[in-house]
């Protein structure tokens, strides 16, 4: 039977704690000077991106090449979807071609899950519209951990576009799973309806939410999905929501700093925050290809 991640709803805490495990000794790999092991030898990788992405398509890529696999990427606008090739032909292409992994990102909730029941290829979801991102959320987990030693317990304030974010809803499953405290902070018209159900502690403005806080995690205001004024402007958004070095110090004194990227500078987070001596989120990419070495290795040799 072939497994998949397609998000972290689905997974109970023992399998999120196996993959950061395995993610800790991938991330020896990372860090070494070979960067090779050879887990995935003779197995194809697939990246199939229907929207836009640096650091997650990057990182599956050099992931599966660090365990020698081969790797393939495709995207929306260079492939046959251009030319309106339907979501269930491009998988019956891609299955004929023995894809092992197939690694998707879509604008459209669920589309991962349907590509799962067309293909015999394990598919890791890569962020699907306004569901989930999985491998961050384990990525960020990971770099908590690293810098807390643990998940339980930590106060995690995330503030931001909570309506349309997928990390936040992965992270949301993830870290309340293991027993973090989750706040989420932001303007109401970016609140889903339903979030206070997730288990976490709802904000209407940022510093209740980052009061104590362990790690203050910023979320990108996703611009391209904003088509109905759902804040004045940017600039009034950096006022009342931005984190800047005065906000920041009603989290705990040696909190720490994420932020998913890509970062709009100055309107989440201050220019001065992001490149600051509490930010690691330059770390969470370096964490983001060893959770996708730990994730791709699982799949084929089990542990999920
Ligand atoms: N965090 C993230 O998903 O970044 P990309 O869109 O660059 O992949």
């Amino acid at each position: 039977m072939k497994h998949d991640l397609l998000g972290l709803k689905e997974l109970n805490a023992d399998q999120i704690r196996n993959i950061l495990d395995e993610a800790a000794d991938m991330k020896r790999v990372v860090l070494s000077k070979e960067k090779k092991i050879h887990n995935l030898q003779g197995k194809t990788v697939v990246n199939l991106f229907y929207e836009n992405s640096t650091r997650t398509r990057l990182s599956f890529e050099l992931a599966a090449k660090y365990m020698s696999a081969n790797a393939a990427n495709i995207s929306s606008s260079g492939s046959s979807v251009a030319k309106g090739e339907t979501l269930a032909d491009t998988a019956e292409t891609i299955n004929a071609m023995g894809t092992d992994i197939l690694v998707m990102r879509h604008n459209m909730s669920g589309a991962p899950h349907i590509l799962s029941k067309l293909v015999d290829a394990s598919v890791v979801n890569a962020g699907d519209g306004m569901d989930e991102h999985p491998t961050q959320a384990l990525l960020d987990m990971l770099t908590m951990i690293e810098h807390k030693g643990h998940i339980e317990g930590l106060k995690v304030a995330i503030i931001g576009d909570i309506y349309h974010s997928r990390v936040v809803r992965s992270n949301i499953y993830g870290l309340t799973k293991l027993g973090a405290e989750v706040s989420v902070g932001g303007p109401r018209t970016l609140m889903p309806m339903g979030i206070d159900e997730m288990g976490v502690q709802v904000f209407d403005n940022v510093h209740e939410a980052l009061v104590d806080a362990d790690i203050v995690m910023g979320l990108r205001i996703q611009l391209e999905r904003q088509k109905k004024g759902l804040f004045p402007s940017i600039r009034e958004y950096f006022r009342f929501f931005g984190v800047d070095e005065s906000r920041l110090k009603l989290a705990k004194p040696d909190a720490i700093v994420m932020h998913p990227g890509p970062v709009n500078r100055g309107v989440e987070l201050s220019t001065a925050v992001i490149d600051g001596a509490r930010s690691v989120i330059t770390q969470q990419v370096t964490s983001g290809v060893a959770v996708r070495m730990a994730v791709m290795d699982m799949l084929v040799h089990g542990g999920f």
